[in-house]
């Protein structure tokens, strides 16, 4: 009987571990996301290096919280028309995303993790 307690506890305890403290794992279409972000977004988004007045808003939390007209979280259709069009100092990237880039720029964004 202890030995399978103790065997229950080792198994909860391992799962505890994997489950809670490595990375999660991200699909190889949000990982292609990630790196967009990290190339052309995240320069402003996260590091604001043109130390723009208007900060770049934190990107990845967009779909829970927005600062879009309206102030509810963002659709897939606006962040895309955003990325597209350019909006205040942020350029239009316009011709600069395949289909299947912006795709992935968004399911990475969906996750929301850094
Ligand atoms: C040159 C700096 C710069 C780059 C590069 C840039 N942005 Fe922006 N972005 C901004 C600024 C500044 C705003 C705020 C615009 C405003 O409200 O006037 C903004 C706003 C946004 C918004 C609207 C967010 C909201 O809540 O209002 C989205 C979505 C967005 N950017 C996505 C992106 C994505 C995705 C990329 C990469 C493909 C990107 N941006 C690259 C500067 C940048």
């Amino acid at each position: 009987m202890a030995q399978v307690f103790v065997a229950t506890c080792a198994a909860i305890t391992l799962l505890g571990w994997t489950g809670c403290h490595r990375a999660p794992r991200l699909t190889p279409q949000q990982a292609e996301g990630k790196h967009l972000y990290e190339v052309r977004c995240a320069h402003c988004h996260r590091d604001n290096d043109l130390g723009l007045k208007k900060v770049p808003p934190d990107l990845h939390d967009v779909f829970r919280r927005s600062t879009l007209p309206g102030g509810a979280p963002a659709t897939d259709a606006q962040v895309a028309r955003v990325v597209l069009q350019g909006k205040g100092m942020m350029p239009s990237f316009a011709g600069r995303f395949t289909d299947e880039q912006m795709a992935a720029l968004l399911a990475y964004l969906h996750t929301g993790l850094k």
